[in-house]
């Protein structure tokens, strides 16, 4: 723990990368592990574009499901952490997978969206892009003003990354002196392989994760807890 602080307070450069179990002490559930999202839904029948084209009113009754979720909680001390430590880090950037928005609700402001933004919508005719909070549509599924399906501005399962949103977070890790990885299982690629590509280029990587995940054994550190806990503790 003291190491660590020690590599974070010193660090010029840092990324954080961050995946649904720092928002699961604000009670929205991760995706995977006891409770997670995909137990009780099939992720291909919800989070692919084929689901969408087979059922959007179906696709749009889980996000809409999860955007009351999200709209009901809160960010909790784990964000704020990272929030304080932007204000503190000499550079900073955080890369996230979550779509929730809960750092930018905590007051982070660099931060990177892999996987796209829940309260965002596109729309599959025109393409126009708009941020759209409603918790409900009049009718489902929801229509562009140019009669095109809107769907969330989310990535689904065998979507890529925008490519200059993955180009960005690729050269923010392969320059950081330090990457601080919490709450992600590290199994959804690409963004898990931001983690080996920032030991390659040299980075210190610290995690703090309730569980081991694949990359444990050989980071810098591991710190086995709660991000809610662990992150106050480590930026004070
Ligand atoms: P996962 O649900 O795969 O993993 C959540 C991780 O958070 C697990 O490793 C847990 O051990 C850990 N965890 C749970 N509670 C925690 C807590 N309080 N403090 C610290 N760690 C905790 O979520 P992600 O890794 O974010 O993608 O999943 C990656 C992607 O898979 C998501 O962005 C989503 C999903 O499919 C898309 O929708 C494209």
């Amino acid at each position: 723990m003291e190491q660590a602080r020690a590599w974070i307070q010193s660090a010029s450069t840092v990324v954080a990368l961050t995946g649904a179990g720092i928002s699961a002490e604000s009670g929205i559930p991760t995706f995977r592990g006891a409770g997670g999202l995909w137990r009780s839904f099939r992720p291909e029948e919800l989070a692919t574009p084929e689901a969408f084209a087979r059922d959007p009113k179906l696709v749009w009754e889980w996000y809409l499901w999860r955007r009351g979720l999200i709209a009901r909680a809160e960010p909790n001390p784990g964000h704020y952490a990272l929030a304080r430590l932007e204000q503190r880090a000499p550079r900073f950037l955080l890369v996230t997978q979550n779509v929730d928005g809960l750092h930018e609700r905590a007051g982070s402001r660099a931060v990177l969206k892999l996987h796209g933004d829940i309260w965002e919508v596109r729309c599959t005719g025109c393409g126009a892009e708009q941020r759209d909070e409603r918790l409900s549509f009049d009718r489902m599924p929801p229509r562009c003003t140019c009669g095109g399906l809107l769907r969330p501005a989310v990535v689904w399962f065998g979507e890529l990354l925008p490519a200059r949103v993955w180009q960005e977070a690729e050269r923010a890790v392969a320059e950081a002196e330090l990457l601080l990885v919490v709450g992600t299982s590290a199994l959804v690629y690409p963004a898990a392989s931001l983690v080996p590509l920032a030991k390659r280029s040299g980075a210190r990587v610290i995690e703090v994760n309730l569980e081991p995940t694949p990359y444990s054994e050989w980071l810098d550190c591991s710190l086995r807890g709660k991000a809610g806990e662990l992150l106050p503790r480590l930026i004070s």
